[in-house]
């Protein structure tokens, strides 16, 4: 995370440039650090498609996006004008090797310090644009190549994306984006963590009862069926951000912000995680699917009704884990994991519970239970960390109640937040890694969730139904109540 100098010049290249990605999320990422000076005139944006555009279609497209997407205190007409110069449209087929020419030639019109490739395509194109670029030499030292995922369907497909992307880039030219580790409110969890003393004694089993984290949305699948159907929530969601936000939480301190300092110690973790026999995933995992309901005040239909979803289908839109570390600082600490589409609300946060005191001498609240303290990090929507501690209630009796210390970073820090793409971006043009997922971590996290895919697809039972706008199926709660937790519930 440490800085390192921007180069002089660069050239970014979008494959699926037409695409909702590029759209939605990079080119204003772009246009956003290009207005704070970030890029200064530095660089070049390549678009590439296989639609007959010219530039200056292009360009009115992306810019009414962009328009839709920023938001409207953002847009400046004069920086935009400035911007959209440096974004180039060029009709070439990713999948046809001979356009390739084209690219070299097209980049040789603007040399740069540093050639980014950001493949926003199917990943079965992955391996057919890397061979075609290293054929004109588009794969030298000065040369990146930006993986989205899903990375593979299962460890082995997985695998094959890393031999043939590996054929011709080196691990230190290859970045995997898993957004959420864009997100400012992760990195203030390295803050928390490693910027103070206060937590280290207590970031423990000793200490702790149970970590909760969950990524909870309120949309539903809208017009991914395509995508969605054949994925699942446990491949869109857990295997690559809920697991690196369990990184985040439990790794142990690295020695530097160095990018390999931080992911050797991410891939400790991963390699910790007991893995699920059949039994385990019968005890320790819920899978659901949304049926319709209301969600946001609003009647939604269930999942089998979302159009281009097949009949019968069985994949998952929400899961419950219950996950274990087994190492010195974590070994009998359930790490919970959530994640569900149409849940109440949107909602990302990590909620780490601590131990009760050994002895009360204070008297039993009047709802009956003790608030053992409790920390809150919110990421999204707002960003806050929360610290639940007891205090006396006013008035004559010792009761206590539990009361917060918060720290709200929208309004301790007046600086513009940065989206998550536009964090990632900037990290990929300068050569810093770490935020980007290697190689081992990513293989190490489809072992891990490869036995609960191939019990839960032999298991004709499917998942358990829940209705919209709901917290997911009444398993889920059982899952920590069994073992004597609850649900963090905001106050
Ligand atoms: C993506 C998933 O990776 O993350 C989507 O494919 C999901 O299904 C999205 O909606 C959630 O990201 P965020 O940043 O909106 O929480």
């Amino acid at each position: 995370m440490s800085e390192l100098p921007f180069p002089q010049s660069f050239n970014l290249v979008f494959f699926g440039g037409t695409g909702d990605l590029v759209m939605r999320k990079l080119l204003p990422a772009m246009y956003q650090s290009y207005k704070n000076g970030q890029l200064g005139d530095a660089g070049y944006f390549y678009c590439l498609g296989r639609r007959d555009y010219t530039v200056e279609d292009y360009r009115a497209i992306a810019e009414e996006k962009a328009r839709q997407f920023l938001p409207k205190a953002d847009w400046d007409d004069e920086i935009w004008a400035a911007f959209r110069r440096r974004v180039i449209y060029e009709r070439i087929d990713a999948e046809n090797p001979e356009e390739y020419a084209a690219l070299k030639a097209l980049l040789e019109r603007t040399p740069a310090e540093v050639n980014v490739f950001f493949l926003s395509v199917a990943p079965s194109l992955f391996s057919m644009i890397c061979e075609s670029l290293a054929r004109q030499k588009l794969n030298g030292p000065n040369s990146r190549v930006v993986l989205e995922k899903p990375l593979g369907h299962d460890l082995a497909s997985s695998n094959a994306i890393t031999v043939a992307v590996g054929r011709h880039y080196q691990e230190k030219q290859i970045y995997r984006i898993d957004h959420y580790l864009g997100k400012e409110s992760v990195q203030n969890l390295m803050a928390l963590r490693f910027g103070n003393a206060l937590f280290e004694p207590l970031w423990r089993r000793q200490w702790i009862t149970d970590v909760q984290i969950t990524i909870a949305e309120e949309v539903g699948i809208g017009s991914r069926a395509g995508f969605y159907d054949g994925t699942g929530a446990l491949r869109d969601m857990v295997q690559n951000h809920l697991l690196q936000l369990l990184c985040f939480v439990a790794m142990e301190p690295p020695s530097s912000l160095d990018s390999d300092a931080i992911r050797n110690e991410k891939l400790k973790v991963l390699e910790c995680l007991v893995p699920f026999t059949p039994e385990d995933v019968q005890v320790n995992t819920v899978r659901g699917q949304y049926r319709a309901g209301i969600c946001g005040g609003q009647a939604v239909p269930g999942y089998l009704e979302e159009s281009g979803v097949p009949a019968g289908s069985k994949t998952e839109t929400f899961v419950a884990i219950k996950a274990e570390i087994a190492n010195w600082r974590w070994a009998g600490v359930p790490f919970y994991l959530f994640t569900g589409k149409r849940l109440p609300t949107r909602l990302a946060d990590i909620v780490i519970h601590f131990h009760d005191v050994p002895h009360h001498i204070f008297p039993l609240p009047r709802n009956g239970s003790r608030a053992p303290a409790k920390l809150v990090i919110r990421l999204q929507p707002d960003e806050s960390i929360r610290l639940y501690l007891n205090a006396k209630r006013p008035g004559h009796s010792m009761e206590l109640r539990p009361v917060s210390l918060d720290l709200d970073f929208t309004s301790k820090f007046s600086e513009r937040r940065e989206e998550a793409y536009e964090r990632l971006l900037l990290d990929i043009i300068r050569g810093n890694q770490s935020l980007f997922v290697r190689q081992d971590e990513l293989e190490m996290a489809w072992r891990w969730v490869e036995p609960i895919l191939n019990t839960w697809a032999a298991d004709p039972r499917g998942p358990e139904a829940y209705k919209a706008g709901t917290w997911g199926p009444a398993a889920s709660a059982e899952l920590l109540s069994r073992s004597g937790h609850r649900w963090h519930e905001d106050d």
